[in-house]
């Protein structure tokens, strides 16, 4: 009782930021360059991470980018660091070289993120973190979602899914350098903590969130805990794709739920089969526009719209923030990702997953 009513609150609070968030959108989405109507000046440059730790950044966040920045009319670069932060600095710099005035980053650890923010900064380059916070970085702006509620959402899902009984459970952390991967465990934590039920019977971060990586951890930690597992935090869809091929090869999977985040096509698919209890839902097309109108209000030389402040626990500042609320997803609600466009029925609903969908309603 006492935990839905701490999730509902939290909901509600991201619930009012939401629209708070939305307002931003279409005030500076339909208010142009604010002086008229000039095209924005300068261009804008955006870095996304990698391409192993979620099919995320290059499936959803790319498309939806461009989708924003073509929309507002405005010059844009994005390109990928595959993983290698020295390749992100580089990227960075030849960006910056090429006249890009705003740059957004998603970090591959803080200290490599604030260098770039620093670099930028000496150079009257205006930075903005994208989706991870930078600890002691100097973005003047965060845009991302609600990180903290996301792993609430992830804790309460598994709670639901396991109900009151007694019941073991295995932690899949993300990676120890995103302060995401902190905030979405902590906030699992916090509910499944308060179950007196429940015992944390392992628990580990798995470095750069790498599926291949999860897959040895999540033996190892099955096999200490002697197979006496009853329910897994996975942090996102990718680690918890990595628990569930163990929980199979040991004819688990299906009776022990499993939590994930960013409603992949994979993810869906394994909602379907019954083989993961839930997902989170971090709509690409809102965290891009809120990006897109952040970057473009930079270039215009006006103060960007936000919904609060996040606090960089190293930096000792507050970060202007637009933060957004995420979902969580279940079997029974998965129609809210095909209706915003997050996936299509046509990617998640074939082969052996056809029949699924049919049962489950989803056409
Ligand atoms: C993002 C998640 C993503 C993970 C791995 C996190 O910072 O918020 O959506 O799954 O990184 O890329």
């Amino acid at each position: 009782m006492k935990l839905k009513r701490g999730v509902a609150l939290a909901a509600v609070v991201g619930l009012t930021m939401t629209l708070g968030a939305c307002g931003g959108d279409s005030d500076s989405g339909s208010g142009g360059s604010g002086g008229g109507d000039e095209a924005p000046q300068g261009s804008i440059g955006v870095i996304l991470p990698d391409t192993e730790s979620s099919v995320r950044w290059e499936s959803a966040d790319r498309p939806a980018l461009e989708a924003a920045f073509d929309e507002a009319g405005v010059d844009y670069d994005i390109q990928n660091a595959e993983g290698s932060a020295d390749r992100m600095a580089t990227i960075a710099d030849s960006m910056i070289s090429g006249g890009a005035t705003v740059l957004a980053i998603v970090n591959l650890d803080s200290d490599s993120g604030a260098a770039i923010q620093e670099r930028a900064a000496s150079q009257g380059v205006q930075t903005i973190d994208y989706d991870r916070l930078t600890l002691g970085g100097s973005a003047g702006y965060y845009v991302s979602f609600d990180n903290t509620v996301v792993g609430e959402l992830q804790g309460q899902g598994l709670a639901d899914c396991l109900g009151d009984e007694d019941a073991n459970l295995v932690y899949l952390n993300g990676s120890p350098t995103d302060n995401n991967a902190t905030l979405f465990s902590e906030g699992a934590h916090s509910v499944l903590d308060e179950v007196s039920g429940y015992e944390n019977v392992g628990e580990q971060a798995v470095p750069d969130w790498d599926p291949d990586e999860a897959v040895t951890i999540f033996d190892q930690l099955y096999t200490q805990a002697g197979g006496e597992v009853d329910g897994v935090y996975a942090a996102n869809d990718g680690l918890a794709g990595a628990a569930i091929s163990i929980l199979e090869r040991n004819g688990r999977n299906g009776e022990v739920p499993v939590t994930g985040q960013d409603a992949t096509v994979e993810g869906l698919q394994a909602i379907l089969a019954g083989d993961q209890c839930m997902t989170v839902y971090k709509s690409a097309k809102q965290e891009a526009a809120a990006l897109a109108d952040t970057a473009i209000a930079l270039v215009n030389g006006e103060e960007p719209e936000t919904t609060g402040e996040t606090e960089d626990v190293d930096g000792d500042r507050q970060v202007p923030s637009v933060l957004l609320e995420p979902e969580s997803i279940t079997a029974d609600n998965l129609d809210v990702v095909f209706d915003d466009g997050g996936q299509t029925v046509e990617d998640v609903c074939t082969g052996r997953y056809e029949a699924m969908c049919e049962d489950a309603g989803i056409s």
